[in-house]
């Protein structure tokens, strides 16, 4: 599991998993067994500076330029489609696709602030001043009900910072008209 080039591919990406890396816990439903916390995740969580990095100051930029970044060109993009299988109860992903009663469709999100669609959001994700980058979404995945406290979304996080990195590679791809790298 040792992807050393991804891992400090960003130091404001990898600030953001810093904050999350103790204290997740792990997702449900049909979706592939978790991977093991590694030693590869723990040069991000060295630094002061990663401590204090706020990942809503990430950098936004479109899909397709994230797509660009290592950590997301050399993705696991099969293994995110996998880990997808938590959330498509409560998420679609397509252009087209309607919103779930469960959960809003995730088509076009990035550079875009949080609960934006027409869905019934929680006061507390409307007023976040959250923009989705991979940063956020990071943050948000890691453990919801942390960065967001408040919010309406039934769901635990996902606990290793690479299967999030895979499972934000692949939703760069089916939210946007970015293509696979
Ligand atoms: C049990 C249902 C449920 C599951 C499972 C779930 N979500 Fe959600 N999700 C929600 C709800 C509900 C909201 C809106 C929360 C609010 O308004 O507070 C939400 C919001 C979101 C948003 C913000 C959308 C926006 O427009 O701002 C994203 C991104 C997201 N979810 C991604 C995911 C991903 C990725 C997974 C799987 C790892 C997942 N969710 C699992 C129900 C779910």
């Amino acid at each position: 599991m040792q992807r050393p080039g991804i891992i400090m591919g960003r130091g404001v990406f990898a600030a953001g998993l810093v904050i999350v890396l103790s204290m997740t816990v792990g997702g449900c439903g049909d979706a592939p067994p978790p991977r093991d916390e590694t030693p590869a995740d723990a040069p991000a969580a060295n630094g002061a500076e990663a401590r204090e990095a706020d990942p809503r100051k990430a950098e936004v930029l479109s899909a397709g330029e994230y797509l660009e970044i290592p950590r997301f060109a050399n993705a696991d993009f099969s293994r995110g489609e996998r880990l997808f299988l938590q959330c498509r109860a409560c998420h679609t992903l397509g252009e087209d696709d309607p919103h779930r009663p469960t959960g809003p469709n995730l088509w076009g999100m990035w550079g875009q602030p949080a609960a934006q669609r027409d869905w019934n959001f929680s006061d507390a994700l409307s007023n976040a001043d959250i923009t989705w980058t991979p940063e956020t979404m990071d943050a948000w995945l890691a453990r919801p009900s942390s960065f967001v406290p408040g919010n309406r979304m039934q769901f635990a996080g996902v606990r290793s910072a690479d299967d999030r990195a895979d499972l934000i590679a692949w939703l760069l791809v089916q939210t946007s008209d970015a293509e696979q790298p």
